[in-house]
């Protein structure tokens, strides 16, 4: 039957990577065809009865009519069943939702304009990347540095917003292998359609063993400092401009300012743009978008970090 095969039909759907998305999905199917029969039989009962029934002379009279007892019966209590199967199925796989399972694996997760940051019960940090093992169930414990950004799987059917403040959290059993797609599904400023991350589902064993071996971070506490602070997330090292100009080359190098004049890259400017960051804006680059770092860094951490942006040459 031609619903049956739509109703199978998931190739508008992005690949079901829990079970959960699969029973998201058939929710979601059954209000799409219940939706649409209800609405076939509105409009074109609508459309027939305009039709038949229309004035066709000028002395035609509405007959008269009371009600129909029966007919009234019918089509309040069939949407009131449609209805109430919705709320116990929605309730039910809500529940299934948001109730993380005793045994699951937690990862903090922090967001920021504009990366996600994971970090693991032993101190494992990384930026944009969540490595998770397969057929184990995850809580993510989410909270926000700054604005309210929002967690969004589509492979798993889960999304939940990232709120400063305070902590959410979300829960999945991966049953698929593979790279899946991490979106911010809350608007939260200029870069906020390139803050994805990548959510690796890897083997147990796999996984236990990378969550042993340490991140290496080379370039002393400065590389630290970058990561942690989120630089990393408008400053790259490669060269490329994203929100900022990168840190490759950046150091003794001359650049037109918003005002026109030309300065040097030297420390006294680089210390000023991370604690009086709006003072000076790189021409070609967004006006007043990085944050003050003012009271965050003691000098020690400025130091390392202007050596590591000495470092990328
Ligand atoms: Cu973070 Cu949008």
């Amino acid at each position: 039957m031609w619903w049956l095969s739509f109703a199978q039909a998931s190739s508008f759907a992005p690949t079901q990577a829990t079970k959960i998305a699969a029973e998201w999905d058939s929710l979601y199917k059954f209000l799409l065809i219940s939706s649409l029969v209800a609405c076939v039989l509105l409009i074109g009962g609508m459309i027939y009865f305009v039709t038949k029934y229309r004035r066709k002379t000028k002395n035609d009279k509405t007959p008269y009519i009371s009600h129909n007892s029966m007919l009234e019966f019918i089509w309040s209590f069939i949407p009131l069943v449609l209805f109430l199967i919705m709320f116990a199925w929605g309730w039910s796989l809500y529940h299934e939702m948001r109730a993380a399972p005793s045994n699951s694996k937690e990862v903090h997760v922090y967001g920021q304009q504009w990366m996600w940051q994971f970090e693991y019960k032993n101190g494992k940090k990384l930026n944009n990347e969540l490595v998770v093992p397969v057929g184990v169930p995850v809580r993510l414990i989410m909270t926000s540095k700054d604005v309210i950004h929002s967690f969004y799987v589509p492979s798993f059917r889960i999304k939940q917003d990232v709120i400063p403040g305070r902590y959410t959290d979300l829960w999945f059993e991966a049953e698929k292998l593979g790279e899946f797609h991490v979106f911010c599904t809350e608007y939260c400023g200029l870069d906020h359609s390139k803050m994805l991350a990548k959510l690796k589902v890897v083997p147990l064993d796999e996984y236990e063993k990378w969550l042993a071996t340490t991140v290496e971070l080379t370039g002393g506490p400065g590389a630290q400092i970058y990561n942690d602070k989120g630089c990393v997330a408008c400053h790259s090292l490669d060269g490329s401009p994203k929100v900022g100009p990168s840190f490759k080359g950046l150091f003794g190098r001359n650049s037109v300012i918003d005002d026109g004049t030309e300065i040097k890259a030297d420390e006294n400017y680089i210390r000023e743009s991370i604690v009086n960051s709006t003072a000076k804006t790189v021409k070609g680059f967004p006006k007043g978008v990085m944050p003050s770092f003012q009271g965050q860094l003691s000098e020690e951490d400025l130091t390392a970090v202007i050596e590591f942006i000495k470092n990328q040459k």
